[in-house]
């Protein structure tokens, strides 16, 4: 079918078939099929939506654009997760080695910050000597031996994602439901994983605008990730308040680390890690239930095992072999640490989370251009949580910026994201579950 017939077909709502929908991506290949034929079937599914095996086709035909990656040889269950992103997101440096260190191999493909949100790519850098981009054998050699692997994109993985995604993300149409499972999924499903878990946020620092929105995309995801084979869950898990309470790169880093060697668990932090590794455990038999997944990744984590395996594949991938002992000396330090104080007594109402990443870009650790360099050393530290109540001149955050003008950036967002007030009723960090 020409293009331009399998657009009108989608634009008119009328349903595509699977063999013609993989013809469509495998156009992308040499663009065949032009930039503004992508641009056109993106605004016609925008508006009509895929069906479930539509977006399965899709998905399917989008990890089929690129390599499929092979473990086999590894007597390990291939495992990992995936986040929408969030602000003080740095669960996946304590997940990939809790699990790990219950068996499985967690070859973790993260990506880098972009707008409000940050990063795992960036954290990782923050340690001196540290490559996200080892070569194929270096990838294989540290998730086999030690477990787990934090790196940047491998290969040609999803091609057709990264061309649809970049002509979607100037066209107005990134935000539909099955063209961000089938984007989401393609990359996951092309890493030849067993098992995924999806941490799907919602709240005020999240990508979905609603609850009702991540819900569906929840939904979506685990159906569509099960209908093409691959044994999914996802968690809904809250994001009204930075989940760490450190946002930024170095200070993530370090606050992974204090979690890992227990000097200190944030415990919505600690909630959300365990409740995603005991899915992970679960999904690939390393464990009887959900139940039982927690009770194991929680012996890992405070018998020494996970921070363990966190130094090894540190080293293993360039880093200091001495980092989880001294990473003080080993991280960058911002020239300028200063607390913002609270201006009355007063209780943590509301935070704009979207705010707290916003002021972490402000600072330079984050990006407004996919090009752009981070400062690894800047950040927010120590950031009061929902229904903390402070006393006058109390700090309720502190800023590590390059210089003043950066601080004065920081505290407007900071100022503006907190409200005191009532303190809002308890709510757990994990919301919901959704399995296939
Ligand atoms: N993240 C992705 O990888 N793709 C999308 O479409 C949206 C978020």
């Amino acid at each position: 079918m020409l293009p331009q017939e399998f657009i009108r077909q989608k634009r008119d709502g009328k349903p595509l078939d699977p063999a013609e929908i993989k013809a469509f991506i495998a156009g992308f290949e040499g663009e065949r099929v032009t930039e503004g034929q992508v641009a056109a079937f993106a605004m016609a599914v925008f508006f009509n939506g895929l069906e479930r095996q539509e977006t399965v086709a899709l998905t399917e035909a989008m990890r089929d654009s690129g390599d499929v990656l092979d473990w086999s040889g590894i007597d390990r269950p291939i495992v990992d997760k995936h986040s929408t992103g969030g602000v003080g997101d740095n669960v996946s440096l304590m997940l990939a080695p809790i699990v790990a260190a219950c068996g499985g191999a967690v070859p973790m493909i993260s990506g880098r910050g972009l707008g409000h949100t940050g990063g795992t790519l960036d954290k990782m850098e923050s340690i001196p000597g540290y490559s996200v981009t080892p070569d194929n054998a270096l990838f294989r050699k540290v998730t086999e031996e030690i477990g787990c692997a934090i790196i940047g994109q491998t290969g040609r993985l999803a091609p057709a994602d990264k061309r649809f995604y970049g002509i979607r993300d100037v066209t107005a149409t990134v935000e539909s439901i099955p063209l961000i499972t089938a984007s989401i999924l393609s990359k996951k499903l092309a890493a030849g994983l067993q098992g995924l878990v999806l941490d799907v946020k919602s709240g005020s620092g999240a990508f979905m605008g609603t609850e009702g929105e991540a819900r569906a995309l929840a939904q979506s995801l685990v159906a569509v990730s099960n209908g093409a084979g691959l044994k999914t869950t996802a968690l809904l898990t809250g994001m009204d308040e930075s989940l760490a309470s450190d946002a930024g790169n170095a200070v993530e880093v370090r606050n992974a680390v204090r979690f890992l060697t227990g000097a200190h668990r944030d415990p919505r932090l600690r909630e959300v890690t365990l409740a995603l590794a005991a899915e992970m455990l679960a999904l690939v038999g390393l464990a009887s239930d959900p139940s039982d997944g927690l009770r194991k990744a929680g012996a890992a984590l405070d018998d020494g095992r996970a921070a363990d395996i966190f130094g090894r594949m540190v080293h293993a991938l360039g880093g200091p072999a001495d980092f989880v002992e001294r990473m003080d000396e080993h991280l960058p330090r911002a020239d300028l640490v200063r607390p913002i104080e609270a201006d009355v007594a007063g209780t943590v109402a509301g935070v704009d989370t979207r705010a707290l990443g916003l002021a972490v870009v402000a600072l330079g650790g984050g990006r407004t251009r996919p090009q752009d360099a981070v400062d690894h050393a800047v950040g927010l530290a120590g950031l009061a949580g929902l229904g903390a109540t402070l006393e006058k001149g109390e700090p309720f955050c502190t800023v590590h910026a390059r210089d003043e003008e950066g601080f004065r950036r920081a505290e407007e967002f900071v100022r503006r994201a907190y409200t005191f007030g009532q303190a809002p009723g308890p709510r757990p960090a994990v919301i919901d579950r959704f399995e296939g």
